[in-house]
């Protein structure tokens, strides 16, 4: 109660300040010309509980002097632009949450990749936005803008005339130019603000889908997502945060899990990074521990689990003991590639004040020990579980991480690295890349990915058949890439063709 008094204090001061404000009737100096012009907005906003706290139009798209996206528009200075610098003088504490997510670096893992645009030079332009560097399949700046940025973010530009370049985007990780990174409106879809639209799947499942990140589907095939299909109407979606608990709905949603306080049995977070204990996305797994996250270590395979696909792949024993751990460093990456991005965005007083490792973007909840974050995800669990329940379900889901990282590894030992190490696969690339490296890349980004999450959220068609089983396949397609380009080149050498 304290809290919203203050927030409500904070509301009204910023309304006095407004110079224009109150004179125009009780909505604001907008709603007069935006009823007409945009009657969608005005509604939405009614909606809101921004509108009932006296949050008008000019509250939020009052720009700050120095923003270079304000502009003049009827006698108010505004900018389209509200992002979360304008959020956080009443949101401060979500706003810093969501820094220390790896939400707010996605724009980074674009822009900090390589753009390569089949047979075209690399110029500054490609390199900005697009494209990661061992997969060259999104060709160019435009088709990244509408693909790829469309959920990481772009980077917004003020041209000289006041336009904005490469707007609308609503990416997670955005680069705005004041200064600062992110889209609130990502989840929070404007003007309705909802917390209880936010809280739904599909919210989350507008950017987690596909054939590389499927945790709609996965969820949508669970037993918790079958439940919030059946009785998701019935549940109460618009608790307070902190309260929303196990009174007010049957199953868990990605926010459940991921992010809320359920209860007051957690602590709420922004930061999606927090509860995770290890990395399900890269070519191999290991635990969000610092040491792994710079590469510093290898991540054991465990012993018994190692020698038994040594066994079935017939691969000398020890080849399977750990895997490389380590993520590309995207401020290294912006610095070399993208240097006008870290220039604005990275150093003191910046954004991220800090930006040599990987690790200076995550602070807070994100960089604590992997057993502390596993915690939290439990605690959720268990308000609807008995504990044996919930770490009987946790304890298979590690087992399939072992057991993937040691399939994914004799595969890339045993068939993908004598292709690249003999230059089997120089001469029949396109764009850059070669079918073993394509092939590859949907075992750890695609198939790998399913097998891992699947196996963690409840869905076993995923982790089978659209999983484990796709790698079994795909496998044997990269032994026989191995064995027919090594009679390929064989044969061109006795019929000497080069
Ligand atoms: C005299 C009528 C009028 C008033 C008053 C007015 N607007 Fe607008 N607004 C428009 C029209 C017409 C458009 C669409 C054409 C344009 O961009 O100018 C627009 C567009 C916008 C846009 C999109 C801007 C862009 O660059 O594309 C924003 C944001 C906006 N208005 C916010 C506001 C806010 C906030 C206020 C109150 C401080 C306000 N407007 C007051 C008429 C008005
Ligand atoms: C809580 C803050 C907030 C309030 C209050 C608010 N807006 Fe916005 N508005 C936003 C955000 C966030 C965006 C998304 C723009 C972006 O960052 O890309 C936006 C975008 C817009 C746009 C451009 C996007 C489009 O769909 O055309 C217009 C026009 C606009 N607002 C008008 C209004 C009007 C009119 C009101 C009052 C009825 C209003 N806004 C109230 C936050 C707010
Ligand atoms: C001038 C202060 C102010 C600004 C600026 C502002 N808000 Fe709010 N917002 C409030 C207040 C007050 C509440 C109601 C108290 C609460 O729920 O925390 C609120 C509530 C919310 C809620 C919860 C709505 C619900 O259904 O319970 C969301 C989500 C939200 N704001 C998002 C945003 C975002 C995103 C921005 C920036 C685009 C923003 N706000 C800008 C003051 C503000
Ligand atoms: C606009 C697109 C978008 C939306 C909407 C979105 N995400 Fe994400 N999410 C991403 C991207 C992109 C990444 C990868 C970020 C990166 O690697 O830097 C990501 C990463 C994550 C991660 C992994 C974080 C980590 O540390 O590995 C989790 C968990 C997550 N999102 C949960 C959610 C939840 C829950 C919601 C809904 C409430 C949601 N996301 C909504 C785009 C989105
Ligand atoms: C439909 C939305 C969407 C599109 C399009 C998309 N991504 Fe992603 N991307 C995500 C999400 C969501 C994640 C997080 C996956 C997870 O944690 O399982 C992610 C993860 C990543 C990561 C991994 C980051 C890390 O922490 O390891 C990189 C790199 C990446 N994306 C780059 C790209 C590039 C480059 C493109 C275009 C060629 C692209 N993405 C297209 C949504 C998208
Ligand atoms: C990944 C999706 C996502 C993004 C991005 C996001 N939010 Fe939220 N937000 C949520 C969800 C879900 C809730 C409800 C949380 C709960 O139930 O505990 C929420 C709740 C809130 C609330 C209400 C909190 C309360 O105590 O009542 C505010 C305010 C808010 N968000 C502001 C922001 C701001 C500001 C940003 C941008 C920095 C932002 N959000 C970005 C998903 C998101
Ligand atoms: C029942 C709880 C639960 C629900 C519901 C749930 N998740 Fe998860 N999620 C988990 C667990 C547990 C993990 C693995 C955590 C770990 O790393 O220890 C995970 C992993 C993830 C990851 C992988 C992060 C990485 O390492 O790259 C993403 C992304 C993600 N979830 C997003 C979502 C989205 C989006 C939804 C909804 C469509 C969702 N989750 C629904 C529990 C849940
Ligand atoms: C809001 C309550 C709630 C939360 C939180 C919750 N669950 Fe569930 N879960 C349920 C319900 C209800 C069922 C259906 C039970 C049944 O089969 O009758 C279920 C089913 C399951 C199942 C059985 C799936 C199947 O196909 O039979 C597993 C496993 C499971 N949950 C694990 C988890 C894990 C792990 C977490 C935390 C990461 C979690 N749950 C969080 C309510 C919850």
């Amino acid at each position: 109660m304290k809290k919203l008094a203050v927030l409500i204090g904070a509301v009204f001061a910023l309304v006095l300040m407004a110079p224009q404000a109150g004179a125009t009737g009780a909505e604001g100096p907008c709603i007069g010309c935006h009823a007409e012009e945009t009657p969608g907005i005005v509604k939405q906003w009614r909606e809101s509980k921004h509108s009932k706290l006296g949050v008008k139009c000019y509250v939020c798209h009052k720009a700050k002097k120095d923003d270079p996206a304000g502009r003049e528009h009827n006698g108010y200075f505004i900018t389209p632009l509200v992002t979360p610098y304008y959020c956080q003088s009443c949101h401060a504490r979500e706003v810093k949450e969501f820094k220390e997510s790896l939400h707010d670096e996605a724009g980074f893992f674009s822009t900090s990749a390589l753009t390569v645009t089949s047979g075209e030079k690399i110029t500054k332009d490609h390199i900005t936005l697009g494209q990661t560097r061992n997969y060259k399949a999104n060709f160019s700046r435009e088709s990244a803008e509408a693909g790829c940025l469309h959920c990481h973010g772009t980077e917004i530009k003020v041209a000289n005339d006041g336009a904005l370049i490469n707007w609308p985007n609503n990416g997670i990780g955005r680069f705005n130019p004041d200064g600062s990174v992110g889209s609130c409106s990502a989840c929070h879809t404007r003007h309705t603000f909802s917390i209880a639209q936010a809280r739904k799947p599909e919210t989350c499942g507008q950017c987690h889908l596909g054939p590389d990140h499927p945790q709609i589907e996965i969820y949508e095939e669970s037993k918790h997502g079958n439940l919030y299909a059946a009785n998701g109407e019935k549940w109460n979606w618009d608790a307070p945060a902190g309260q929303w608990g196990p009174d007010d709905i049957g199953a868990p949603t990605c926010v459940t899990c991921h992010m809320s306080g359920f209860g007051g049995a957690v602590k709420t977070t922004h930061n999606v990074s927090a509860r995770l204990k290890w990395e399900l996305e890269p070519a191999f797994s290991w635990p969000t521990e610092k040491k792994y996250l710079n590469g510093k270590a290898k991540y054991p395979i465990e012993k018994t689990i190692a020698r038994r696909y040594e066994k079935i792949n017939g691969i000398p024993a020890g080849t399977l003991a750990a895997v490389k751990t380590g993520l590309p460093n995207p401020f290294a990456m912006a610095k070399k590639f993208s240097p006008d991005i870290y220039k604005r965005y990275v150093g003191p007083g910046k954004w991220w004040s800090v930006g040599t490792t990987r690790a200076d973007a995550f602070g807070g909840d994100a960089t604590r020990s992997p057993g502390a974050k596993r915690e939290d995800m439990v605690t959720v669990c268990v308000q609807c579980h008995a504990p044996s329940w919930v770490n009987g379900e946790l304890a298979k889901a590690e087992q399939v991480v072992q057991v993937y990282n040691a399939v994914a590894l004799g595969i890339k030992k045993k068939y993908y690295d004598p292709i690249k190490k003999e230059k089997l696969d120089a001469d029949i690339k396109f764009n850059g890349k070669s079918g073993p490296d394509t092939l590859w890349h949907e075992i750890w980004h695609h198939e790998g990915r399913r097998w891992r999450m699947g196996a963690f959220m409840q869905g076993p068609d995923y982790e089978h058949w659209l999983g484990s089983y796709e790698i079994t396949v795909d496998g044997n397609r990269m032994a026989n890439w191995l064995d027919e380009l090594r009679v390929r080149k064989a044969t061109k050498k006795k019929l000497g063709l080069k």
